[in-house]
């Protein structure tokens, strides 16, 4: 090869290197190009390795050349390769841009659980009485449970209770909050009002108005002189403040084992206000709670006198007084956490 056909081939090579380097795309491109024309095995390589061919006298022209091409070529690769680096930062930072001025996203909010609501409005009206919230265990003793209350192991009444036991022998979980009526009398002095509200739990078939758990808030009061006066008035001012003031309550008999006389307290109808309808089996009235005046072997065993104090107690189910505040016919949806549901309750 002659010098002029090489040096001819040579700038096409720059020109043809120029054109890669200028358009190559990313950085893995633009390697490929410098090694196709400058690599050990790149073309202005293997063609400058010809000049040891050429005349003696052409070779020291023709290196001046090729080192001038090859230094043109790698300035272009080194400017392409900043730019690439520019523009793929450009890029980024594009992406990772945050526009201050799109609106917010609003936040789901939460809202307090219907039973947890329904207690928090059970505890207002009975503090603007003096009652004072306490709580027991869930697991309980079979004594506190059942035989404080005036419930002897072979004694009929357990029947009203399907028990779930615990592997601790001669424990239980709790079948009612009525268990905390004992705790607070030995723990506390006359006179006492408490509101005991707490989880419960019975070896039930689940059905719409049956859960194997479930909430009570059970009172008591206890000090000298408290009759069933006393219960029924405090109990009608719960009914109205629950239920509007235009309520109808009345007391019936009832029976329970741990107190005597045995009353349910029940409220006019809230679906039908007293002219009778199914919700409340054609009778006009609900039954919201059951209650009456602690036994005096009851008292005894919290450590007091029947003698100088007397006392009241009641206990009510929540999802019961939660389904009637709230129009609500299944108390497996309090348990069910469906948002469709709960969010009903804001
Ligand atoms: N413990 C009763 C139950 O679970 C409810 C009850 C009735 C509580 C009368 C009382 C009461 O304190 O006096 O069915």
């Amino acid at each position: 090869m002659d010098l002029g056909t090489m040096t001819a081939q040579l700038e096409r090579l720059r020109s043809d290197a120029l054109d890669a380097v200028a358009t190559a795309a990313d950085p893995a491109a633009l390697d490929a190009a410098q090694l196709a024309f400058l690599g050990r095995k790149g073309a202005i390589t293997e063609l400058l390795r010809g000049i040891g061919r050429l005349p003696a006298e052409d070779r020291p022209r023709m290196g001046a050349v090729g080192n001038e091409v090859r230094e043109a070529v790698e300035a272009a690769v080194s400017e392409r390769s900043r730019d690439l680096r520019g523009a793929a930062l450009i890029a980024r930072l594009a992406a990772e841009a945050v526009d201050v001025t799109t609106p917010g996203r609003r936040i789901a909010r939460g809202t307090r659980h219907p039973i947890a609501e329904t207690i928090a409005a059970i505890d207002e009206v009975f503090g603007r009485f003096g009652f004072v919230v306490y709580e027991g265990p869930e697991v309980e003793d079979d004594v506190t449970n059942f035989q404080m209350l005036n419930i002897p192991a072979d004694h009929p009444a357990r029947d009203l209770w399907d028990t779930l036991y615990v592997d601790i022998p001669d424990h239980l979980l709790r079948t009612h909050t009525s268990p905390g009526q004992i705790r607070v009398m030995r723990e506390t002095r006359p006179p006492i009002r408490a509101l005991l509200p707490g989880r419960c739990f019975r070896y039930e078939a689940v059905d719409a108005s049956h859960g194997f758990e479930f909430f009570q808030v059970e009172g008591l009061m206890v000090d000298e002189g408290t009759s069933l006066a006393d219960l029924k008035g405090l109990l009608e001012e719960f009914g109205h403040a629950l239920f509007g003031v235009g309520r109808a309550t009345r007391f019936r008999p009832g029976y329970y084992p741990f107190t005597e006389p045995s009353v349910a307290f029940d409220v006019g109808c809230v679906v039908c206000d007293g002219s009778g309808c199914p919700a409340c089996g054609r009778t006009g009235w609900m039954t919201i709670l059951g209650a009456g005046m602690v036994h005096p072997v009851v008292l005894r065993n919290g450590g007091i006198d029947p003698e100088r104090y007397q006392g009241f107690a009641f206990g009510m189910g929540v999802e019961r007084i939660a389904m009637l505040r709230h129009g609500v016919h299944d108390l497996r949806l309090f348990m069910e956490n469906d948002l469709r549901f709960l969010e009903q309750f804001r």
